[in-house]
């Protein structure tokens, strides 16, 4: 894709435009981005889901039995929706890529973005009156109108420490004055994308409302600095540690001076600062699968003859869903092929394709140390055989 071509899906923008212009500045109101969009699934299918041991979600009740803003955790009992009122609840549902192909599909349409800062497709169903109340995400999202109306209202930027409603189990934001431009009706197909930290409220406003959360992942600095210290903690030497050799006599030998200081601060950024690790761990944690539990990995190893074998005879490996690919270049001939939190050193051209969307079939057998790669990834559970998948 070139990425000067205007994109129906940013309302005729190029990618450069958007990322320019909206991407984690301001909000974008796109009708129509998906034309004659059908939702791959329906309000029955998305219950089911909340039904299903593993599954995420999520059931707010506006005016709960045991009081406002009720949260209720899943896997639901089937029985319960047929109890709710006839308004103001919202069923959501995280993570639905993962188990409806057609829903994961959606995700090709946000090639612009890097694939490795998406997250999720969360939906949400809602009768009219369904909301989850006023409030703020810190990642971005694209809201897709996938079945019925919904009323976007926005309330411009607010800070981290605005204040939320206290005694329930949602961040709802006490005060909440919709910018009076920034209030839509979205039809299906329409697409609101919003940047961190701005105030929104979404209402339905017909009987079965869906609405498709496009997520996307940002460490925060804490879980990042936490994160790359364990992840280099792993590595370091016990003999790498605070020294002072050369030092002179301490003025008051109890003052813990600005040289002891700079000295520790010199072994703190030196170890930190090292580019190599910093990739490797970065790759690591944006590839890390968002539950990963769903991985499967194989009970016995692969056997790498039959892998060659299967493949020859046309045979062709699949992504397992959920999971996540990222690559770097390691040198100038050597690639890391990042895959469900872990790191592959490989043929760039080899990491590349494992990483894109191109079939997993013999071709790949031309790269050198592939056998080895592809073995490993279905022993990880990232590469599976169709029939495997299914069962
Ligand atoms: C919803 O779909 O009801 C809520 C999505 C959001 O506001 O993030
Ligand atoms: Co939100």
């Amino acid at each position: 894709m070139p990425s000067d071509a205007p994109l129906s899906l940013l309302g005729g923008l190029t990618a450069a435009e958007f990322l320019r212009d909206y991407w984690q500045r301001k909000p974008l109101l796109i009708r129509g981005a998906f034309a004659d969009f059908e939702s791959p699934l329906d309000p029955d299918e998305l219950a089911g889901l909340a039904c299903e041991e593993g599954v995420e979600a999520r059931l707010v009740e506006e005016d709960g039995p045991d009081g406002p803003w009720q949260v209720s955790h899943g896997p639901f009992d089937e029985a319960i929706f047929s109890e709710l009122p006839e308004r103001d609840w919202t069923l959501l549902v995280q993570a639905v890529d993962h188990y409806v192909p057609e829903v994961a599909e959606l995700l090709d349409q946000f090639d612009f973005l890097p694939r490795w800062r998406l997250d999720d497709i969360m939906i949400s169903y809602a009768p009219p009156g369904g909301s989850v109340g006023p409030h703020v995400d810190q990642y971005d999202v694209f809201l897709i109108q996938g079945l019925g109306r919904r009323r976007w209202q926005l309330g411009g930027k607010v800070s981290d420490d605005a204040p939320i409603l206290t005694g329930i189990d949602l961040r709802i934001l006490e005060r909440f004055d919709v910018e009076s431009d920034d209030d839509w009706i979205l039809e299906p197909g329409d697409m609101l994308y919003l940047p961190p930290g701005w105030a929104h409220h979404g209402v339905s406003q017909s009987d079965d409302c869906m609405t498709y959360s496009v997520g996307f992942r940002a460490p925060s600095a804490d879980e990042a600095i936490t994160s790359y210290a364990d992840y280099l903690g792993e590595q370091l030497p016990a003999s790498r540690r605070y020294g002072d050799a050369g030092m002179t006599p301490p003025t008051d030998p109890a003052e813990l001076d600005d040289d002891a200081l700079e000295r520790m601060r010199e072994l703190i950024l030196a170890t930190l600062d090292d580019p190599t690790q910093l990739a490797q761990w970065f790759g690591r944690v944006m590839t890390q699968p968002k539950y990963v539990d769903q991985l499967a990995p194989s009970e016995t190893p692969t056997d790498v003859d039959e892998l060659v074998a299967l493949l020859q005879d046309g045979e062709e490996l699949l992504r397992s869903a959920g999971s996540r690919f990222a690559w770097r270049m390691l040198d100038a001939t050597h690639a890391t092929l990042f895959a469900d939190g872990d790191g592959f050193h490989c043929a760039p051209a080899l990491a590349r394709a494992v990483a894109g969307n191109a079939a997993l079939d013999a071709a790949l057998l031309r790269h050198e140390g592939a056998t080895e790669l592809l073995a490993a990834l279905v022993d990880a559970g990232t590469l599976a055989w169709p029939e495997e998948e299914e069962e």
